[in-house]
């Protein structure tokens, strides 16, 4: 099919989330299935965290072929998978779920793959985010993670992921968090999980190759900046990355930019994640520059 018809076969996958109605990923994720010819649709469907387990089972007794989870149902659909895949139970969350149908033979196939009537389906729960973060700053910064020092500012739900990931991927982590108290619990754990990483709280002392924002500062206009420009220079640091990517540019990224960094914000992280899930769910590789293309005519309202 080369375009979004649906028939008799069509095949379905969602965003669940609450709220939902912002989400980039339907744009997104259908110029990817658009692209592959896969006969499959995605939806958002606003799903209240008290009926997620309800959704949940619906979609598997519709033969949905996946869904995504935004929040607040990452960590609260764990429990609700049938099998989870070690990125989610790495990264303790589930933002990825591949519905599979079991054939005569006892094999759990994926459902987009398939056009065989399985009488058994399960929900196969995935984490493509943590993977998201690491590719976006080697992709979109040119930047290997492996023995880079890095300043990590925020430790609060996606700081403290980031903060793992970069830790198992073999960078030295600086940590810095409004409140003192959650970055050195992020250090504990990595020291528990990673004893190999160098991590330490606080600003350092010499040039970073690398300053990341995982705090929300920076969304609204009125918001200060996310760190301390007597502690730290831009100037001296090769890099800047925000995770967050509506507005744009925040000040941060703004003066990291004037100051001669590389920046990028966090929409590559989007991209990742959903391309990931595309791969996961049809076995195909996914069409990055497509789902970029929509990504940011969604977002940005340009190309
Ligand atoms: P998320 O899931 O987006 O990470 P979160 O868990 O609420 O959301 O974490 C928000 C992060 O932004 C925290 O690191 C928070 O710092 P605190 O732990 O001290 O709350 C940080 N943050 C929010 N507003 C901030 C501000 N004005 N200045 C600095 N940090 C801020």
């Amino acid at each position: 099919m080369d375009d979004l018809s649906v028939n008799p076969y069509t095949k379905l996958c969602a965003v669940l989330g609450y709220p939902v109605r912002h989400s980039a990923s339907p744009a997104m994720q259908n110029a990817g299935i658009q692209t592959l010819g896969v006969n499959l649709r995605y939806l958002a469907l606003e799903t209240h965290p008290d009926d997620l387990g309800r959704a949940i089972d619906g979609a598997k007794a519709l033969r949905f072929a996946g869904l995504n989870l935004t929040v607040p149902h990452k960590l609260l659909a764990i429990p609700m998978m049938d099998a989870l895949d070690a990125s989610a139970r790495t990264w303790g969350a589930v933002n990825t779920v591949r519905l599979e149908g079991r054939t005569e033979g006892g094999e759990w196939i994926p459902i987009a793959q398939s056009d065989v009537t399985f009488s058994e389906i399960r929900t196969h729960g995935f984490n493509t985010d943590a993977d998201a973060i690491t590719r976006s700053i080697r992709e979109d910064l040119d930047l290997p993670i492996k023995g880079s020092r890095i300043l990590l500012l925020g430790a609060g739900g996606a700081g403290r992921v980031a903060a793992l990931k970069l830790a198992e991927e073999g960078a030295h982590l600086w940590l810095v968090n409004r409140t003192l108290e959650k970055a050195t619990a992020v250090k504990q754990e990595i020291q528990q999980r990673f004893p190999a990483c160098q991590v330490e709280v606080g600003y350092p002392g010499d040039v970073v190759d690398l300053v990341i924002n995982a705090t929300s500062a920076g969304l609204k206009p009125e918001d200060p900046l996310p760190f301390d420009t007597a502690r730290l220079d831009l100037g001296a640091v090769a890099s800047a990355y925000d995770m967050i990517y509506q507005p744009a540019e925040t000040p941060f990224l703004k003066l990291a930019r004037e100051s001669g960094c590389r920046t990028a914000n966090g929409l590559g992280m989007l991209l990742y994640q959903g391309a990931k899930a595309l791969e996961i769910w049809t076995g195909k590789e996914a069409p990055l520059q497509a789902m970029k293309e929509a990504l940011h005519s969604a977002v940005y309202g340009i190309r």
